[in-house]
């Protein structure tokens, strides 16, 4: 086992799904693979390896911020040999054009995080989405009709700010939405020379307030992880059906 993850090597696929919550990583896990099995309940961050139409495939919880997504990536591509990590959170729009329940394709990363800064002797480092997995996500995702954009998040270290308008000097730069992870998931995997990608739903609204109550929530959660498995998994929507798609 590594520090913070009570599995064996092989006990986790190559490729690994990476909610914030755990309880979403579950829910993944027995909602849509086959044959799942729980392989990590170290401090609750359940991780679940099965099959999504015949591909192995982990979800792995990282909790929330960077430093704790950072703890799980990097013993996931140290000690497990892991290799393709794909997101799955949800996010605060920072548009107007960028709606509840829509999608947010990462293709980079920014931060207030003073990680990097210290990774990189106070230069900057600009992470970046693994081209495929963002091309991909982006062609499923037409292909489904979902709503989506794709575009630069922000990773921030604070959910709540001293300043509330905190936001908007990004968003003025184009920044689509708010998360906490993604921009150290990409530096991590860059540096391991795996892929990575980022795909979020919107919960709430930084520019209106509005927010998703639970049941929309799940329901644009089950949206997204079948996209995200597709994405990784290099399945396609119609071929052999997983347990959310048919019988
Ligand atoms: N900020 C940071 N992370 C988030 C938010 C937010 O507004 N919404 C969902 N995840």
């Amino acid at each position: 086992m590594s520090v913070h993850i009570g599995a064996e090597k092989g006990d986790i696929a190559e490729i690994v799904l990476l909610p914030g919550d755990p309880l979403r990583a579950e829910f993944a896990a027995k909602e849509f693979l086959d044959d799942a099995v729980c392989y990590n309940e170290v401090r609750g961050m359940l991780g679940y390896t099965g099959t999504w139409k015949g591909v192995r495939v982990s979800v792995q919880g990282t909790g929330m911020g960077i430093p704790s997504i950072s703890i799980y990536v990097n013993e996931l591509l140290r000690d497990y040999g892991c290799r393709t990590l794909l997101r799955i959170g949800s996010c605060g729009s920072c548009q107007e054009s960028v709606a509840l329940r829509d999608v947010v394709i990462a293709m980079s990363a920014s931060t207030d995080s003073a990680h990097n800064r210290l990774r990189f002797a106070g230069m900057d480092y600009a992470p970046c989405a693994d081209y495929h997995l963002f091309a991909r996500a982006c062609a499923l995702a037409a292909e489904r009709g979902l709503r989506f954009h794709a575009g630069n998040v922000l990773s921030s270290d604070t959910f709540y700010q001293d300043d509330p308008n905190a936001w908007k000097h990004w968003a003025g730069y184009g920044v689509l939405a708010v998360e906490m992870e993604a921009n150290a998931l990409y530096t991590l995997a860059a540096r391991a020379g795996a892929s990575a990608l980022a795909i979020c739903t919107v919960s709430d609204s930084l520019v209106n307030r509005e927010q998703l109550s639970h049941r929309e929530r799940q329901s644009s959660f089950r949206e997204m992880i079948a996209l995200a498995l597709d994405t990784a998994c290099g399945t396609t929507p119609d071929s052999a059906a997983g347990k959310s798609s048919g019988p």
